[in-house]
């Protein structure tokens, strides 16, 4: 009863709510909808964008692998119906009839596929829970999937779902065999577990963790019959045959994983219906213990393990608090959805339309971990997150100091001490004697998931130093937790003298040899600014530790650079910035995206006259804009939708707020792509900037609501 009131609120507030929403015959084609996005390990997507294949034909498939031609990307994860004695396919390829495929509806937390099969209409609806504040169930590595149905002809007719997964969720390599738990049904659950024959810790093989077993699993009761082994899903599928035995074949261990496909699937019979008010209800899911090797520069390894591994003991501990959970869970993203899509909308339509594509990308990428104790208990006051650079934007790393940066207004805005959580080994990492750079490390290694201290010269210094003495005041400001900076005062000081000793002579830092990664022009006006609004937050951080010596000393340095900059910065007809300072650079001009950082943090460095010239420029360039503003005109090819919404969001002018927002909006949903959102693109195509082998994927960052 209480189920049936919550379906008829959430379809209420979803349709309420409009997000996103394509009917086939119309346009707005997201380039790739997100399935079962909540982990770095648990990231399926279907390309939707150009030359998308159906839904029903095709599986989705993991996050970077979309493009590669040389791998299997594909995720077994099959879907389909018996209706009245017919099969009908309504996700992957396999037996049954296609579904006739209806529309989507993509909200922050939900994607909702609606299929018409026969007389019936059903719909998927995938929910990947947000859950930023309440650690345990943000760390849980698994989604929902749920069926509801309806009849069309107001009579009743027979409906049976059946669903399977097979091992490529945690085997990267065919040839490799897989295991498979043997007692699938426990207490009131079916678990169908997929596993290794032999884990190897950390080990990544395409994308899949080798040390994993992926979970599906649902509520056990009348009319729920499994299957594992090799021909389940054409037993499962077939109307004319008594459905699945509840049997696991013991021959899968003894053959590699596609030779024969084995799968993991049940049924359920839910009987003649009319019109399903208690959705059917499936998880999945990946699990690993421990999931991240951390390893400091002194030696030590340690392993760290997912936050919610502390309050579960098996699996079925595990899985039956995660199906339990889920009318709760249904609640709390529901209430999510409409909040985050209701503070968007006071923007524009098109950033909620962004917001619901990114929402998951951002907190899917995170590992929210904790050390356990000498006598094996978990210290739950150790709290570390491991981003995945899900992408090469960020050169690959882990924490990618740059991606954290463009990332971090979400976890600003939906919960602060995310942000703290993510600085925190960045800075144990460093916090170090053997760490002998003057400036800021780039990452903690590029090999998710094994997190490694790097005491490696770059050429980032300005770049990382500023970003991180920036996020730590944006997270002091936030939270007003004034821990991190009390304990790594001095490493922080050490970055703000080395942005003292640089900022008004970045050089060659940051200069991008391939003209397609960013800009490649010396002294970066854009680079200068972020290590001035890294002094002047120094400045803060110093003042609230009770270092009045060191708030003036950078409050000082910032306030005679900006002096500097600005004369330096300026064109010689007073129309916009230049992007670099460079004497033969007098006509560039671009995004001078830092300016963020200085609304962001209430610095007040800059004045507002420098703030209405750059807008004044921006609107000039609106008209002729397709799809972005460059980055820096001597490279018109080269756009990033992250930039684009800092500058935008700097700007605090809301026409160019919403006119930057739709051309980021335009080229989200130009056809032309079929990847997860990225955040490098061709302003005057709208392609993605990637050849094939070339995974740029990343994370846009929306305006934070805080500011
Ligand atoms: C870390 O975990 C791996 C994989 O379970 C294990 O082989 C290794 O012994 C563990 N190391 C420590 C220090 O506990
Ligand atoms: C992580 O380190 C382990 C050794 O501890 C290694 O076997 C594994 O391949 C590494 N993983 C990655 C992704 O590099
Ligand atoms: C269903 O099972 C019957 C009996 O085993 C078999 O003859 C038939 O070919 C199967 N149908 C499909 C579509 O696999
Ligand atoms: C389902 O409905 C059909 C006709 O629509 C009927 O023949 C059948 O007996 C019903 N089955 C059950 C279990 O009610
Ligand atoms: C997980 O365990 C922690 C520590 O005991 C507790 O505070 C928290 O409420 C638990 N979370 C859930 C969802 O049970
Ligand atoms: C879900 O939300 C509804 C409406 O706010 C409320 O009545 C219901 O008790 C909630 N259910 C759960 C499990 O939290
Ligand atoms: C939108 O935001 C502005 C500024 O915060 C606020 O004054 C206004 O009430 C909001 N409008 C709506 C419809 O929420
Ligand atoms: C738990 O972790 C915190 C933070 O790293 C540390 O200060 C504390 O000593 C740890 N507790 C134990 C019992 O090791
Ligand atoms: C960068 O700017 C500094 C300070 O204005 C100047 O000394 C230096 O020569 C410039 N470097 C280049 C490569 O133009
Ligand atoms: C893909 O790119 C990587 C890194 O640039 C390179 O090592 C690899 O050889 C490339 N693979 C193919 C198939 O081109």
């Amino acid at each position: 009863m209480r189920r049936n009131v919550l379906t008829k609120l959430l379809l209420t507030s979803l349709s309420f709510l409009v997000p996103l929403l394509h009917t086939f015959a119309q346009q707005l084609v997201a380039p790739a909808w997100p399935l079962a996005v909540k982990n770095p390990f648990v990231n399926a997507w279907f390309r939707a964008g150009a030359g998308a294949l159906p839904f029903n034909e095709v599986f989705p498939e993991v996050w970077n692998l979309l493009e590669s031609t040389a791998t299997d990307s594909s995720l077994g994860w099959f879907c389909g119906v018996l209706v009245d004695g017919q099969s009908y396919r309504l996700q992957g390829g396999g037996p049954g009839t296609a579904s006739t495929q209806v529309s989507v509806q993509i909200t922050p937390t939900q994607t909702s596929v609606l299929h018409q099969v026969g007389p019936l209409e059903v719909t998927m609806n995938f929910v990947s829970p947000i859950a930023a504040t309440d650690l345990t169930r943000q760390s849980l590595p698994f989604v929902y999937l749920t069926f509801t149905a309806s009849s069309m002809d107001g009579a009743p007719h027979s409906l049976q779902v059946y669903t399977d997964i097979s091992a490529e969720w945690i085997i990267g390599d065919n040839s490799i065999p897989a295991d498979t738990a043997d007692e699938p049904a426990q207490n009131n659950f079916v678990i169908l577990q997929a596993l290794q024959q032999t884990a190897m810790p950390f080990v990544v093989i395409n994308e899949r963790a080798q040390d994993a077993s992926a979970i599906l699993a649902t509520a056990n009761g009348n009319g729920v019959r499994y299957g594992v082994g090799s021909d389940v899903r054409a037993r499962g599928m077939n109307a004319t045959t008594p459905a699945l035995s509840n049997t696991v074949e013991s021959d899968i261990t003894s053959h590699a994983l596609d030779n024969p496909w084995d799968t993991w699937g049940f049924t359920v019979d839910l009987r003649n219906i009319t019109d399903m008010t208690t959705p059917f209800v499936t998880a999945i899911g990946v699990i690993r213990d421990p999931s991240i090797q951390f390893a400091q520069l002194s030696g030590n390894v340690e392993n760290r393990s997912s936050y919610y591994q502390m309050n579960f003991s098996t699996p079925l501990d595990i899985v039956s608090f995660f199906l339990n959970d889920f009318d709760n869970s249904m609640n709390m993203s529901t209430q999510l959805d409409t909040q985050v899509i209701n503070d968007a909308t006071n923007i524009s339509q098109s950033y909620a339309d962004l917001l619901s594509l990114v929402a998951r990308q951002a907190m899917g990428a995170i590992e929210i971990t904790l050390s356990k104790n000498s006598d094996g208990s978990f210290n739950s006051s150790d709290v570390m997150a491991f981003m995945r650079d899900m992408g090469d934007i960020g050169g690959g790393y882990i924490n990618a100091v740059d991606v954290l940066y463009a990332a971090f207004p979400v976890y600003l805005h939906l919960n602060p001490d995310l942000g703290g959580h993510l600085l925190r080994p960045l800075l144990v990492a460093q916090d170090n004697s053997k760490y002998s750079q003057p400036y800021a490390t780039r990452g903690l290694g590029q090999n998710f998931p094994n997190a490694t201290a790097e005491n490696v010269a770059h050429n980032f210094g300005i770049e990382e130093s500023g970003n991180m003495i920036i996020m730590l005041l944006a997270h002091l400001q936030a939270t007003g937790d004034g821990s991190l900076v009390k304990q790594h005062y001095s490493l922080i000081k050490g970055w703000a003298d080395y942005l003292v000793q640089f900022s008004m002579n970045p050089g060659f830092q940051c200069v991008q040899t391939s003209p397609s990664d960013g800009i490649s022009s010396v002294n970066q006006t854009n680079l200068a600014l972020k290590g001035i609004i890294g002094l002047g937050a120094m400045a803060k951080i110093s003042d609230f530790v009770g270092n009045g010596d060191d708030a003036s000393l950078y409050n000082n340095a910032a306030s005679s650079y900006i002096d500097s900059w600005k004369t330096l910065s300026i064109s010689s007809d007073k129309t916009h910035l230049l992007t670099s300072f460079a004497p033969d650079s007098s006509e560039s001009a671009g995004l001078i995206y830092n300016l963020y950082a200085d609304k962001l943090l209430q610095l007040g460095l800059v004045p507002q006259s420098v703030y209405d010239l750059q807008t004044s420029y921006y609107h000039s360039q609106i008209p002729s804009s397709k799809f972005g503003i460059p980055l820096d005109s001597s490279n018109p090819t080269v756009a990033r939708a992250d930039w684009m919404m800092f500058a935008a969001a700097a700007s605090g002018d809301d026409n160019i707020l919403s006119s930057m927002i739709s051309l980021v909006h335009s080229y989200t949903f130009t056809p032309s792509t079929n990847v997860p959102l990225s955040p490098l693109y061709d302003p005057t195509t709208g392609n993605s900037v990637s050849g094939i082998n070339r995974s740029v994927r990343g994370i846009i960052s929306p305006r934070s609501f805080t500011n």
